[in-house]
């Protein structure tokens, strides 16, 4: 199927307390297809009433609703039968994903069984949560129980959309928190499909509820809410901040994963085609716009020129297209505004360094938000390209001449998401794991993700952890119970 083939224009609403409603005040946003720049659906504008009504339902589905009352197995049954229904609907998850963000259909259909793991392990996962016991005197016995944190406000970016809502809908109902989740507003699409299944999966009305909005006012209104318990946000430091300070109102707890500017590390002795084509992945797949992208590509002086050259050779012929053409390996960026902050530190970069290949938009498309591969070489680490997170496909090489100085480059940044090295000398390797102040490190690979592994950043890049029972945890109270075993009286007064 071609991405030209004209679409009918859907249209999705909010849901909240088990129905699908327009917002209060009826007003609808747009969104599109990137690689076209024309409106695939129009999405219900939710605002602070909207939030609130959901938060509503949240708190009543919590406090004195039957969820209280639903088996661990129950709420993990719920999520498998969830997990059943996107793989059945994967086709059409893939399609539209790839449609509303640009990126390859390929990528997509990657992502969508990905969303759809992550249910299952959380389903898996629901009725392994367990307390302990606490060795205190023998007069007593100390337990704790792990009870729902509340009512969660999940707040998630357009990246990967149904993943991101996957990983944070998975735990908070496996623990038996209830939720109002705000998509992205470029890109709410699949989450709304899903939502028309949440009922037949076996979720209460109020139990999930999904607010689409734009962040700075239902995504503000929901941080702000007294109702709600818990945030976890996915996406920019900027944002992450402005949570940060909203939430201590009300003193919620809050999780932040907020991306980076992550270092990928050739030492000379690493495997040559591994190496290169690794570099070239850890930064252009899902056209760099990644967290854990690896937008600063440091390499050892020996082997540098080379290395840059080899990479430029390949990135030149990374084939850029319509995201629905199988062959496609990078798509349009997700909108007109990450098009703009993309191509702007393009023009700073050609500045602060060396472009070795890309540094513009490529002529074969009249329409869409394509941007080339772009390879800048020759980087100071202290330059902008090099420090702040640019989201797309725009890499900075910086030489280092030995270990001391790349571990140094490494962590001379103010995030801490992830890094990679790749070496074939096994000390070395773990040297710098070890030395480099990330929260996930990779060895000869780079993205790579699993759900049954922790995920999150040191640093600014956030803190909570994602994913694997650390996800779960991150939804969990923990209330110590001590019970007297003596029968007499305390005797103290
Ligand atoms: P953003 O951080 O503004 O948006 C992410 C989510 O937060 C969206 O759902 C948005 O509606 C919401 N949001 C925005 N302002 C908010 C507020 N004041 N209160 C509550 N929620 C709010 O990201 P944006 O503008 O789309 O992209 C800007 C940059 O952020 C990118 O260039 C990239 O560097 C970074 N980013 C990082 C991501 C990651 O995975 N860590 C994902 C998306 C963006
Ligand atoms: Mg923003």
């Amino acid at each position: 199927m071609s991405s030209t083939a004209k679409q009918s224009v859907r249209s999705y609403q909010n849901y909240i307390n088990g129905k699908f409603v327009s917002s209060a005040t009826g007003e609808t946003f747009a969104v599109y297809d990137p690689s076209t720049e024309e409106v695939i659906a129009q999405v219900a504008a939710g605002g602070a009433a909207d939030v609130d009504s959901a938060v509503k339902a949240a708190r009543a589905a919590f406090d004195t609703g039957d969820w209280g009352k639903t088996s661990a197995q129950d709420r993990g049954r719920i999520l498998f039968k969830l997990a059943e229904k996107i793989r059945a609907n994967a086709a059409m998850l893939s399609e539209l994903e790839c449609r509303n963000t640009g990126k390859p259909l390929v990528e997509a259909e990657y992502d969508i069984a990905d969303a759809a793991t992550c249910f299952e392990y959380y389903g898996g996962l629901a009725n392994k949560v367990m307390g302990q016991t606490m060795p205190v005197p023998a007069n007593g016995l100390s337990f704790t129980l792990k009870e729902p944190m509340g009512v969660a406000g999940q707040i998630i970016p357009w990246n990967y959309p149904l993943v991101m809502a996957a990983w944070k809908l998975g735990p908070a109902i496996a623990a038996g928190c209830t939720i109002v989740l705000k998509p992205a507003e470029q890109t709410p699409c699949t989450m709304m499909e899903a939502a028309r299944w949440f009922e037949e999966a076996g979720l209460p009305p109020g139990v999930v509820n999904i607010v689409n909005g734009m962040g700075e006012t239902a995504g503000a209104a929901l941080v702000a809410h007294p109702g709600v318990d818990k945030i976890a946000f996915t996406g920019s430091a900027a944002v992450g901040k402005i949570i940060v300070k909203s939430a201590a109102d009300t003193l919620k707890r809050v999780t932040l994963e907020l991306g980076g500017k992550s270092p990928n590390i050739f030492f000379a002795e690493a495997d040559w085609e591994a190496a290169v084509d690794g570099a070239l992945f850890g930064v252009f797949i899902n056209q760099g716009e990644v967290c854990s992208a690896g937008s600063r590509i440091l390499v050892e002086k020996k082997i540098y020129s080379k290395f840059v050259e080899a990479m430029t050779e390949k990135a030149k012929k990374i084939k850029l297209g319509p995201p629905m053409d199988r062959e496609t390996k990078m798509g349009p960026l997700v909108s007109r505004e990450q098009y703009d902050r993309v191509t702007s530190y393009l023009e700073l970069g050609k500045k602060e360094a060396r472009v070795a290949s890309g540094g513009g938009r490529p002529k074969e498309f009249a329409k869409g938000y394509y941007v080339q591969p772009t390879i800048f070489c020759d980087v100071n680490n202290n330059a902008r390209i090099a420090r702040e997170e640019i989201f797309g496909p725009v890499a900075t090489v910086i030489p280092f001449e030995n270990e001391a100085e790349a571990i140094r480059i490494a962590n001379d940044t103010p995030y801490g998401l992830a890094a990679a090295v790749w070496t074939r000398d096994i000390f070395k390797a773990f040297r710098v794991v070890k030395a480099v102040r990330a929260g996930i490190v990779w060895i000869n690979h780079m993205q790579p993700t699993y759900v049954e592994a922790p995920w999150g950043g040191y640093k600014q890049s956030g803190f909570g952890r994602e994913l694997g029972p650390w996800g779960l945890e991150e939804y969990l109270e923990t209330k110590q119970v001590f019970v007297n075993l003596d029968e007499t009286p305390i005797g103290w007064y």
